[in-house]
């Protein structure tokens, strides 16, 4: 089986993004992403609006995907999909999709784990990067999740820490919102940071065990913080807008700065290999490069479309299984709740 060329079709509809993607072994030949507007008006995922979605979505995206990668559908090799975790509509459409069209095919089905692939799309194909190399600490940082993971082989892994309540890109999605800015707002914090003074003002450091997160606390406090002085002058949040994001970019990154450093005190390792959205943000990507010079370590961070939730992350993983043989059986069901 090594030396085979395999193709495989992957399908991700975990929450509020309808992907597909095609693989050549390792390489990504198309993968294509259709983000759900619709969520936008309402601030938020509704996760019956994105079920609704996926399944206006999921038939263009795939064609788009095998169109793009110029590959006919009998040449694949196997279906690959995201059985969890997610929302529960979303993650039945893409699951039941990938069930069918592997049945029509007669060719094997294989499951992924979502927050696996985030941390296994460091090994996609791509000229430019250099892997980390096992064992490595692994930071999934998005809109749904933040976790600290050892990643002692391709499916052995363990979660050292993760949030207690919020992921840090709701953390930074609440608070803009509690300024007045459109939702995501994570990436206008970063924008507007970047011409503000991240000491202006400060914002509590939560107490919570040396290797989890708790976000929820330091929403409440910038909530607060906003209220008293919007009482004093109506016009605070224009007048400040670039020191407060500043200075609440500064705090998460300091939080997620500070778990890591626990995380390699406490393992000894020091690859440190990040994804999810928030991966995006200048902050943290200043952060990690500090660390390379200041502390040693060698930072990881796949391209932002491999960073962001996608099904080529969803395919190497496809790909890593298809040698293995770790193949799916057809009664399958999809999981909200789905440990790594
Ligand atoms: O991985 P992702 O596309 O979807 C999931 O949530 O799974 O991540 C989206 C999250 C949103 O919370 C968004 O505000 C945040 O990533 N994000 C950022 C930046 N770009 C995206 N947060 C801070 N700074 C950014 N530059
Ligand atoms: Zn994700």
């Amino acid at each position: 089986m090594e030396n085979k060329t395999i193709y495989i079709l992957a399908i991700e509809s975990s929450c509020d993004d309808t992907s597909a993607a095609v693989l050549c072994n390792d390489k990504v030949l198309s993968n294509i992403v259709a983000t759900q507007q619709i969520h936008k008006e309402y601030g938020g995922v509704v996760p019956e609006l994105a079920s609704r979605a996926h399944q206006q979505n999921i038939v263009p995206v795939v064609h788009q995907a095998l169109a793009k990668a110029n590959i006919d559908k009998k040449e694949l090799s196997a279906i690959a999909f995201t059985r969890g975790p997610g929302l529960m509509g979303s993650l039945l459409v893409g699951t039941s999709f990938a069930k069918s069209l592997s049945l029509g095919l007669q060719i094997p089905l294989i499951e992924v784990n979502h927050m696996q692939a985030h941390l296994l799309a460091h090994f996609i194909k791509d000229d430019l990067s250099t892997k980390p190399t096992f064992p490595f600490i692994g930071l999934t940082i998005s809109g749904g999740h933040t976790q600290i993971v050892l990643i002692k082989n391709y499916f052995k892994m363990e979660i050292l820490g993760q949030t207690l309540d919020d992921a840090v890109g709701e953390a930074f999605d609440k608070s803009a919102k509690i300024l007045g800015l459109p939702y995501p707002g994570g990436p206008l914090i970063d924008k507007y940071a970047k011409d503000g003074n991240p000491k202006k003002f400060s914002f509590p450091i939560p107490k919570v065990g040396e290797l989890d997160f708790s976000f929820s606390g330091l929403k409440t406090s910038i909530l607060y913080f906003i209220q008293r002085e919007v009482q004093k002058d109506a016009d605070f949040v224009s007048k400040n807008l670039s020191d407060i994001c500043a200075s609440i970019q500064y705090t998460i990154v300091k939080i997620l700065m500070l778990k890591l450093n626990n995380a390699v005190k406490k393992t000894g390792i020091k690859q440190i290999a990040i994804g999810g959205g928030v991966s995006a943000n200048s902050g943290i990507r200043k952060a990690l490069k500090n660390r390379e010079h200041s502390h040693n370590w060698e930072t990881y961070i796949p391209k932002f479309e491999y960073c962001t939730d996608n099904a080529a992350m969803i395919g190497i993983v496809g790909y890593l299984k298809y040698k293995e043989e770790l193949f799916s059986k057809q009664n399958i069901t999809a999981k909200a709740r789905y440990h790594i």
